[in-house]
């Protein structure tokens, strides 16, 4: 079914988060009969743009950005119908009746009361005062109908997020808000609670008893891609691990939900976050490493190191890698180490999340057939590669007992075929339209995920780095590597399939 007539107005029209993924998303939907019988989108923003060149911008997003590569400029003629670019000041109060008008236009013209969505895809210190200005449109209060996204950074720290949630809180309720973290739409990502609650075989091994590790990668090929200004202020803690990586980790330790519903399902997930053990100040150098690439080669060509990177300052402390290891202080996970790694220009582009498993309790065979043994080990491969994969030992064919790790493999290409998988905003997207909010940050789920950064953070804000500490090309800093091999694991370093 699809959603109810919807009016959909993008702040941060020409930016490009709307050229590179909004756009290219709704059109996706579009293409897909997704988006709803009536529906209309107002690109907002200083520049003046007609909506002929608006259109032509667009277009040129949908055709370098989407994942289907044949555009047909027809077919998007057709979208581009829907679509209009809303000369707005968002510094100016009187302009934001504009928004008003055309809600009651579309309103008029359909028959019906749309549904009205703000999506604030701008520079995050905008959002508390377009915010506040929509807040204040008789359109906005108590009106389950009325939705607002932000997008992330959601906050700079503990505080700020507090304040911002605050500050939406008193203008619109919980059930209209609607926070993004990008890979919680991701199919991969989805598919974890699939694995684990609609099978019977993983969840009664998915614990302390049978589990010894955990470990999560989100691997980037790419450096800085022109955003010093943002990321410098950044870092792979607030940039990456904040968010992306703990709404991971969520994913893999929560507990079973009682159903679908939003809030139980983020019940759920505050609850882990709640459960991560604090790091005192003294501990975070035991327990985390960070990392800042120097100058190197990336495939192939020169690449300066981060502190002279354009925009960047000269002895920037901002990290471009991190990595963690945590502890979940429940029933379940009490012991086992999660540890989690991100960071720019490393070897390989890989976000996976890997289970390593206990021994098995006694070795029958003989000594020699298990030189080659490794332990079980279960992995969700988010992307590029999509795959989760069983590793478990085998006995060679031949005349001798050997024993060797085999994998048991389910490749998302061959089941599915690549096309079929909608991307994270078209999922994310659509679930706004609908008004589901399983896959959005809650209030309280923000924070507490500041919660568990900010001792790391503020260690390393207010201490030395030792920067740089990396070349780009490689897998971070050794310090990185120590972090697992002295607890006798390793990091699984997938290769390209
Ligand atoms: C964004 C970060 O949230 O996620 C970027 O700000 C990062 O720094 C990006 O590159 C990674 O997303 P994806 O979907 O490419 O893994």
């Amino acid at each position: 079914k699809r959603p109810a007539s919807t009016v959909l107005f993008i702040f941060g029209g020409s930016g490009d988060l709307n050229l590179r993924k909004l756009t290219p998303a709704l059109y996706n939907l579009f293409l897909d009969q997704w988006m709803p019988e009536k529906f209309h989108i107002a690109g907002l923003g200083r520049t003046p743009y007609t909506d002929d060149n608006f259109h032509t911008r667009l277009l040129d997003g949908v055709t370098k950005f989407s994942r289907r590569k044949d555009v047909d400029a027809a077919k998007f003629g057709e979208f581009a119908q829907h679509v209009q670019y809303l000369h707005l000041d968002a510094e100016n109060e009187a302009d934001f009746q504009k928004i008003t008008d055309l809600v009651k236009a579309k309103g008029g013209e359909w028959g019906e009361e749309p549904n009205v969505i703000f999506y604030l895809a701008v520079a995050p210190q905008l959002v508390p005062d377009i915010a506040t200005k929509l807040g204040k449109l008789t359109l906005t209060k108590e009106k389950a109908n009325t939705r607002i996204v932000v997008e992330k950074p959601f906050g700079h720290d503990f505080k700020s997020a507090h304040e911002l949630n605050a500050l939406l809180a008193s203008m619109f309720t919980e059930e209209q808000i609607y926070r993004i973290d990008h890979y919680l739409g991701k199919e991969t990502v989805q598919n974890i609670l699939a694995l684990r609650f609609a099978n019977a075989m993983f969840e009664p091994v998915w614990n302390r008893n049978y589990i010894e590790s955990v470990q999560i990668t989100a691997a980037e090929t790419v450096g800085l891609e022109g955003r010093a200004g943002y990321y410098d202020q950044s870092g792979a803690l607030r940039d990456m691990v904040q968010n992306h990586i703990l709404q991971l980790l969520c994913m893999v330790a929560m507990e079973a939900p009682v159903s679908f519903d939003a809030n139980e399902v983020r019940n759920k997930k505050v609850d882990v976050l709640n459960a991560i053990r604090p790091i005192k100040t003294e501990d975070v150098d035991k327990v985390a490493v960070r990392g800042q690439y120097g100058p190197g080669v990336v495939k192939g060509k020169e690449v300066v190191g981060y502190r002279e990177e354009k925009g960047v300052a000269e002895k920037s402390k901002t990290m471009t890698y991190a990595a963690v290891k945590f502890f979940i202080d429940n029933w379940r996970w009490q012991g086992i180490p999660f540890y989690v790694r991100t960071g720019k220009f490393l070897k390989q582009k890989s976000t996976n999340i890997t289970l390593t498993f206990r021994e098995a309790p006694h070795f029958a065979f003989p000594p020699e057939s298990t030189k080659t043994w490794r332990p079980n080990q279960l992995t969700i491969s988010i992307q590029p590669e999509m795959d989760i994969r069983i590793r478990f030992q085998s006995k060679r064919p031949g005349q001798t007992m050997t024993l060797d790790p085999v994998n048991m493999i389910f490749n998302y290409d061959e089941a599915y075929g690549r096309d079929d998988a909608p991307e994270a905003y078209e999922t994310l997207l659509l679930d706004v339209m609908e008004g589901d909010a399983t896959l959005f940050m809650r209030a309280d789920q923000v924070e507490a995920a500041w919660k568990v950064v900010m001792p790391i953070q503020e260690h390393w804000e207010n201490t030395e780095p030792d920067f740089p500490n990396y070349t780009p090309d490689s897998w971070g800093p050794e310090a990185a590597d120590k972090l697992i091999t002295n607890d006798g694991h390793a990091w699984t370093n997938l290769s390209p399939a």
